[in-house]
């Protein structure tokens, strides 16, 4: 198993590139079995998760290609509307083609993603949702089966609660169902905004994405289109914090800086300095002693659960007791006590962690428990005295492009073993 042995205490500067987003590009990836026509994706980020998603579309009958970031898929026939437990465990994401599939094929067999470390994560809201547009939904053996042999019909859809993937689900549902569906109390995370223009290209009518309440007015059917996938918001999120951990100078590249706002706010109140410069560049400077600052993880434009492991160490680095409340997920708070065996002083309780600052933190053996999670162990791992091995670094690679070739570009002493 791979695993990454870093050597902290190096300042970051200099420049890192920010790649592709990977939870835009896989609905993205999804959207091309909507047409029988080809889908080439512009800037898609070279992870696992991507490589993942692109074996389902073969398996399902896509031609897919891939040279370097750039994807073509076409799904001139659907052959096996299935998505196996094989992948479906190794990726919750890969419940995104159900809705393209009972759009397209008229029924999906879709193996039941089971619980994550970080929370239940049920799918119940993307199949109440289907049952609205018309598809009939049963479970067996593990799988969900759903069929709308005569098609679907637009419906009012109101989310129980904000779900990211569940809104991109039913989106893709929508577009090809008969007459109007609006969705409300859906997601506005970037993420859907870009997986909207792209279906727009394909020739889907689609208004209010972005907002809480989008009208889909569905077509017969769509065509083929080229779409460049906007960045990674966290992993350019992780790079600021990374910057800011280190006491760098660090300018993080190819951002959108308006998708960053709750987090940019955020180290700016722990004393961090961000500017933004021109084409999406963000320059980092850290201060000589970082504040404490508490984070709430919300729905976006909230502060993301996907950068609140990261913030969680740095703000071991900071002076004072900050509070950090999760509110998305359930269990998110694993990475805690594998920063407090490097020396981090923190609490949790339910859904709340506090973090008492600064401690100094010292190289160890640390496991990563989930994807994000192991961002914040190599970020601790950055700042720790001595040498850190994080093990399992599979999870990592799950949604970072290359993070140990980026990192020692900018500075730091990170390999893999
Ligand atoms: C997406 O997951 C992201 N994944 C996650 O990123 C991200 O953490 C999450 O949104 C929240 O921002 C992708 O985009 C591929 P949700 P998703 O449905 O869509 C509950 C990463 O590290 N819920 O918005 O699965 C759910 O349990 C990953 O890159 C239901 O109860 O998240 C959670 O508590 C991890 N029923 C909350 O809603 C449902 O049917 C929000 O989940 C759906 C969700």
């Amino acid at each position: 198993m791979e695993k990454f042995q870093i050597h902290g205490g190096r300042r970051l500067s200099g420049v890192v590139e920010v790649s592709g987003s990977k939870n835009s590009a896989l609905p993205a990836m999804a959207a091309a079995l909507l047409t029988d026509e080809p889908v080439v994706l512009e800037h898609v980020p070279g992870v696992r998760d991507i490589r993942t998603m692109g074996r389902l579309l073969a398996d399902i009958g896509a031609a897919v290609e891939a040279q370097g970031s750039r994807y073509s898929i076409q799904a001139g026939c659907i052959t096996s509307p299935e998505a196996p437990y094989d992948l479906v465990k190794t990726m919750r994401a890969s419940s995104l083609v159900l809705g393209p599939l009972v759009a397209r094929a008229g029924r999906a067999r879709v193996s039941l993603p089971g619980g994550c470390a970080i929370g239940a994560r049920p799918i119940n809201l993307h199949l109440s949702g289907l049952e609205k547009l018309g598809a009939r939904i049963r479970q067996e053996h593990g799988y969900i089966e759903a069929q709308a042999p005569g098609g679907l019909t637009g419906a009012q859809i109101h989310f129980e609660r904000i779900t990211v993937t569940g809104t991109e689900d039913l989106l893709m549902a929508a577009v090809l169902a008969g007459g109007e569906t609006v969705l409300a109390n859906a997601a506005c995370e970037p993420e859907i905004v870009d997986l909207a223009e792209l279906l727009v290209k394909m020739g889907a009518r689609i208004q209010g994405a972005g907002t809480s309440t989008i009208r889909i007015l569905g077509v017969p059917e769509l065509a083929g289109a080229t779409h460049r996938i906007i960045p990674d918001r966290i992993e350019a999120g992780t790079f600021l914090i990374a910057g800011a951990i280190t006491g760098g100078d660090l300018e993080v590249r190819g951002a959108r800086p308006d998708h960053l706002g709750a987090l940019l706010d955020k180290l700016r109140g722990a004393g961090v300095d961000c500017a933004a410069g021109p084409e999406g560049s963000i320059r980092v400077r850290a201060p000589s002693g970082l504040k404490a600052v508490d984070v709430t993880t919300q729905e976006f434009p909230g502060f993301a659960t996907d950068l609140q492991a990261q913030w969680m160490a740095l703000m071991t680095q900071a002076e004072g007791a900050s509070i950090i409340t999760e509110m998305i997920f359930e269990n998110r708070f694993l990475h805690a006590l594998e920063l407090a065996r490097m020396g981090a002083d923190i609490s949790t309780q339910g859904h709340r962690a506090v973090v008492r600052g600064p401690t100094p933190l010292s190289g160890a053996a640390v496991i990563a428990s989930d994807l994000r999670a192991s961002a914040s162990l190599v970020l601790a791992g950055l700042v720790a005295r001595g040498e850190t091995v994080v093990d399992r670094v599979y999870h990592i690679d799950r949604g970072y492009e290359r993070i140990e070739r980026k990192l020692s570009a900018a500075g730091a002493s990170i390999r893999r073993l």
